[in-house]
């Protein structure tokens, strides 16, 4: 599954592999063969430019945000490619982080699909904010249209999906009896950007649900199509999932994603973004995050991101040789810990 996507596994690096690039960085230029007054220069250095760059109050705008070397690409074919297809399926169901559901979606996608009934799947609610997971749901059902909570990981949720792709598609399986056609599979397209779990839904359904294997006209196994049935309802799932970019108009979107790891971090400076991510806690120290860098909310409130940075580096032992703050794997360690939620379950955007 992983292979059929160009884009597989772009989205997050191994931990091990950013901190054996770190080495490697390291090794290229050997600390140990430099004088201690020169690496105290070289950090004070940094720190100075830190505090130069240092992110404007989180949520506001800032060429801070520019930072993001990301550029969407295959944009267009992209949606050439869906539109293509979207002849092929009944619905689609539209994939997207829980922790992010504005900034995970292409706001161009439902123009795409047109009158194409559609699904949406808010995965990574383990990761999420469950009453702001709520608030999402009530949102989307406010707009009419159907969503649904997953956690793709222990496949929580994950029952609901056909029942709720049946519920969308109640007129035309109506229309099909009708006309004698009767337990038609119910064909559907996954689709959302990079990273947000459509590799780990389609495993996990396969798993959950019994899979057929049999030919059946008008399905081509293998490549194109996943059969399954659950709870009684056959569908076919398309199994290249559709790619969608999400729309970088406002800056504040793409870093978002980079917060989430939809958004690769070599295309990131990684320190930056650890320091607007801790930019954002400052505003809101949550008791997780003030218990896991036994930080006071005063200590947090009162001092500068950069200044946080170090704090936490001293806490956790990531020093450099002279003692300082050894800032650029704290980053990386900040971003890996709110990845996995041990910061907290948090949501970065509420319903307007
Ligand atoms: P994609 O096809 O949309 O690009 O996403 P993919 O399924 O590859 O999932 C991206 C990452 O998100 C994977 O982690 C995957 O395990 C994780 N993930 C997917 N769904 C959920 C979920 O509901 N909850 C949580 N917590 N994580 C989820 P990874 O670190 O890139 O890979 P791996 O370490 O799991 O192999």
């Amino acid at each position: 599954m992983k292979n059929t996507k160009g884009t597989k596994k772009g989205g997050i690096k191994g931990k091990r592999e950013r901190y054996a690039e770190q080495r490697s960085r390291q090794s290229r230029n050997p600390k140990s063969e430099r004088k201690p007054s020169a690496i105290k220069a070289q950090h004070a250095e940094a720190r100075r430019s830190r505090r130069e760059r240092r992110p404007v109050e989180y949520g506001s705008k800032s060429e801070n945000s520019q930072y993001i070397q990301w550029f969407p690409g295959h944009m267009t074919r992209t949606k050439r490619k869906i539109q293509e297809d979207l002849k092929l399926v009944d619905a689609v169901a539209e994939i997207i982080d829980a922790r992010v559901p504005m900034s995970s979606r292409n706001p161009d996608l439902p123009s795409m699909i047109g009158s194409k009934p559609r699904v949406i799947l808010m995965n990574k609610c383990d990761l999420a904010d469950p009453r702001a997971t709520k608030q999402w749901a009530e949102h989307f059902k406010k707009q009419g249209v159907r969503a649904i909570e997953l956690d793709c990981k222990t496949g929580a949720g994950i029952g609901n999906f056909t029942s709720a792709v049946s519920s969308v598609l109640a007129d035309k399986i109506e229309m099909w009896k009708s006309k004698g056609m009767v337990n038609r599979s119910l064909r559907v397209m996954i689709v959302g950007i990079p990273n947000v779990g459509k590799s780990t839904f389609i495993n996990r359904i396969s798993k959950t649900s019994k899979a057929k294997t049999e030919d059946r006209p008008g399905v081509t196994r293998g490549n194109q199509w996943f059969t399954l049935t659950s709870g009684g309802v056959s569908v076919d799932l398309l199994d290249t999932p559709g790619v969608l970019w999400p729309r970088f108009d406002d800056q504040l979107v793409g870093e978002k994603l980079a917060f989430t790891g939809a958004v690769k971090d070599d295309v990131t400076d990684t320190e930056q973004l650890a320091l607007r991510l801790l930019e954002y806690f400052r505003t809101r120290p949550t008791k997780v995050f003030c218990e896991r860098f036994s930080l006071t909310p005063e200590e947090i409130a009162g001092s500068p991101a950069h200044e946080l940075l170090d704090a936490i580096a001293k806490k956790r032992g990531m020093l450099v040789s002279g003692g300082e703050p050894d800032t650029e794997r704290a980053a990386v360690m900040v971003l890996d810990e709110f990845r996995a939620a041990k910061l907290g379950r948090i949501t970065l955007e509420l319903p307007e």
